[in-house]
């Protein structure tokens, strides 16, 4: 076989592969939140219309749930598509950024997250760009949801001349990056987005000293 048609077929089991996925996310997960929405959306219509405090509380959550799940959908279709998140085309980064920290926030309310955004750019970011920086905050967010325990988070976006840079701080419990479990994907995920687009991705953290994820950039 020629280099070229190895290539080639090396290309054709990649798209092989990814057709595949996107009719898993497709038929699996989609459909799935499809019907998670259409179970909330009963579970209001079953909620007694004046039912006191407590009815309220369980309105407000399933509401939230229903729009999350919706949310979701719509990513789902994005990725399958092999489209940017739908909250960048209607928001931007920087806003998109605050709205994760919002949610975040609602999450947990122990846990105040601020978005500072600094210097300017000639042009706008490509989307490329915006996609990763996005997807690299969101994990990264999660993370603090998920394992740091932490009282304040911090985004902090900063462009400069030739890069871009998304820093992430938390003062929450750290930990030993040596110990990462083989089967965490997420800073796996980050890792290699970043390493895609010629940037780095480097994380500082130490058990009872906050994690600090920085990500840098190029730009075109
Ligand atoms: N901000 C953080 N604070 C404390 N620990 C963290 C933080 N971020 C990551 N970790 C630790 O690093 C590990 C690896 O993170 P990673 O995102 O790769 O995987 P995960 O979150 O466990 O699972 P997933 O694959 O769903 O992301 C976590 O299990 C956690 O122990
Ligand atoms: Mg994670």
């Amino acid at each position: 076989m020629s280099a070229e048609e190895f290539a080639e077929r090396a290309i054709e089991a990649q798209e092989a592969e990814r057709a595949r996925l996107a009719r898993e996310i497709h038929d699996g997960i989609a459909q799935r939140l499809a019907s998670v929405g259409f179970h909330l959306s009963a579970a209001l219509g079953a909620l007694p219309p004046s039912g006191g405090p407590s009815a309220h509380e369980a309105r407000r959550q399933i509401e939230a749930a229903r729009e999350l799940a919706g949310l979701a959908f719509a990513e789902t279709r994005a990725a399958i598509a092999g489209l940017r998140p739908p909250v960048l085309d209607d928001l931007g980064l920087s806003a998109a950024l605050a709205g994760l920290a919002r949610e975040a926030s609602a999450r947990q309310p122990s846990l105040d997250v601020t978005v500072t955004v600094s210097g300017e750019l000639d042009a706008p970011l490509p989307d490329h760009l915006q996609t990763a920086l996005y997807r690299i905050a969101q994990e990264a967010v999660a993370n603090v949801l998920r394992h740091a325990a932490a009282l304040s988070a911090s985004l902090l976006l900063e462009f400069d001349r030739d890069r871009v840079r998304l820093i992430v701080i938390d003062d929450g419990r750290g930990f030993d990056p040596r110990l990462i479990p083989p089967d965490s994907y997420g800073l796996r995920g980050m890792t290699e987005r970043a390493e895609l687009l010629r940037g780095r991705l480097t994380l500082r953290s130490r058990p009872g000293d906050g994690t600090t994820l920085r990500t840098v950039l190029p730009l075109p």
